[in-house]
């Protein structure tokens, strides 16, 4: 089975053909960073022009490398959200164009699906297993059951961890995006000059929090001499980044004892998102995966952040159970993977206590 995603809901385009023996045949993905980096974030105008102007060849090239030609495909997978919507309508019409065109299925693909499927695709691994996806638009703790069945057992009540990173960054005047800044300067800081707080550390539930956190590091840079010293620059992305982890460590510590409690056949703690690109959460990740009898699960970085390939394979991993989509879909800019999770609900799970 052979099938082309499409991913443009944020600031990368992206096109790959999968197979379902988990094999990645060719695939391209184009960063606008570049185009984003003056404003200091993405702008969904620019965005949506930018996926415009590359996807048809990006789609080309991906098919050129994989050796295929449409009429080999099984499928076509299109993000059909969430995200910015211009770039979500580009990659559905365009896919939903090559499915009429070659007369194949078309599926489309929930942005968030394709995170949390990529373990299957990386690694041979059976549901349920817990996910945690923390990006620049997202962090929450999922429990995986099955393609299209997801439980979402925490999630963030104001900003996602990506964006408290990029936030940060930016105050201390780190560049953008902010993430691998803070990562890197904080290798040179000093953990025990500034204590910045852990929020939500020992409350019930797994709801994650940042802003407050993110405030208090806005007025510790700002007691500081103007612009930031290096050192200073250094230890207050240490100071950030400890809290972080930390603070997330107590938050997936309890989303996996919950997971084992509820789903006692899970196996597997697994992240995606751009943030886990950081070394300093994935240790504590590896420490809860073995505290809690989960094994700790990282797909290479090049999938765990925005990339067609986790489209193509959620597009597999539906076609398999016969599901496809109707050409009247409409791209959808807010697309819970858990419906019966309302935005920001308390999880009300009282099991073990942490
Ligand atoms: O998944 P992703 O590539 O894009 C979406 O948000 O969908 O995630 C990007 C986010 C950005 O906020 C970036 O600052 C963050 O991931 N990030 C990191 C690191 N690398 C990227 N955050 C912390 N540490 C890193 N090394
Ligand atoms: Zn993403």
């Amino acid at each position: 089975m052979l099938v082309l995603g499409i991913e443009s809901s944020c600031d990368e385009t992206a096109a790959a053909v999968v197979n379902d023996r988990r094999e990645i045949l060719g695939e391209v993905v184009l960063s606008q960073l570049d185009e984003h980096r003056p404003f200091g974030g993405v702008v969904p105008e620019i965005a949506a022009r930018s996926h415009l102007a590359h996807l048809d060849r990006l789609v080309a090239e991906a098919m050129r490398r994989a050796g295929l030609g449409f009429a080999d495909l099984d499928g076509v997978a299109a993000t059909g959200g969430p995200g910015l919507i211009g770039g979500v309508i580009v990659g559905v019409m365009t896919g939903k164009a090559i499915a009429l065109a070659s007369g194949k299925p078309f599926l489309a693909v929930n942005h968030l699906e394709g995170h949390a499927l990529t373990p299957r695709l990386t690694h041979d691994i059976g549901f349920p297993y817990l996910l945690l996806l923390a990006s620049g638009g997202h962090c929450q703790l999922l429990a995986v059951e099955g393609v299209g069945r997801y439980t979402r057992l925490g999630t963030t009540i104001d900003d996602a961890a990506g964006e408290a990173f990029d936030k940060v960054a930016k105050m201390a005047g780190l560049g953008y995006p902010g993430g691998p800044a803070v990562e890197k300067a904080a290798a040179g800081g000093d953990p025990a000059r500034f204590a910045l707080p852990r929020p939500m550390k020992g409350k019930p539930g797994c709801d994650f929090s940042f802003s407050g956190l993110k405030n208090a590091a806005r007025l510790l840079i700002e007691s500081l001499p103007q612009p930031l010293a290096e050192q200073d620059q250094a230890d207050v992305a240490r100071a950030f980044q400890d809290a972080v982890a930390d603070s997330m460590a107590d938050r997936v510590r309890r989303g996996a004892r919950e997971m084992k409690s509820r789903w006692p056949a899970a196996r597997h703690l697994v992240v995606a998102g751009g943030v886990a690109a950081n070394a300093a959460l994935r240790q504590v990740l590896l420490r809860i995966g073995n505290e809690t009898g989960l094994e700790f699960l990282a797909p290479p970085l090049k999938l765990c952040t925005d990339n067609a390939a986790m489209i193509a394979w959620a597009g597999i991993e539906r076609l398999r159970l016969g599901q496809s989509d109707d050409l009247s879909f409409a791209p959808r800019p807010r697309w819970p993977l858990d419906p019966n999770a309302r935005k920001g609900a308390p999880n009300t799970w009282k099991g073990a206590k942490a």
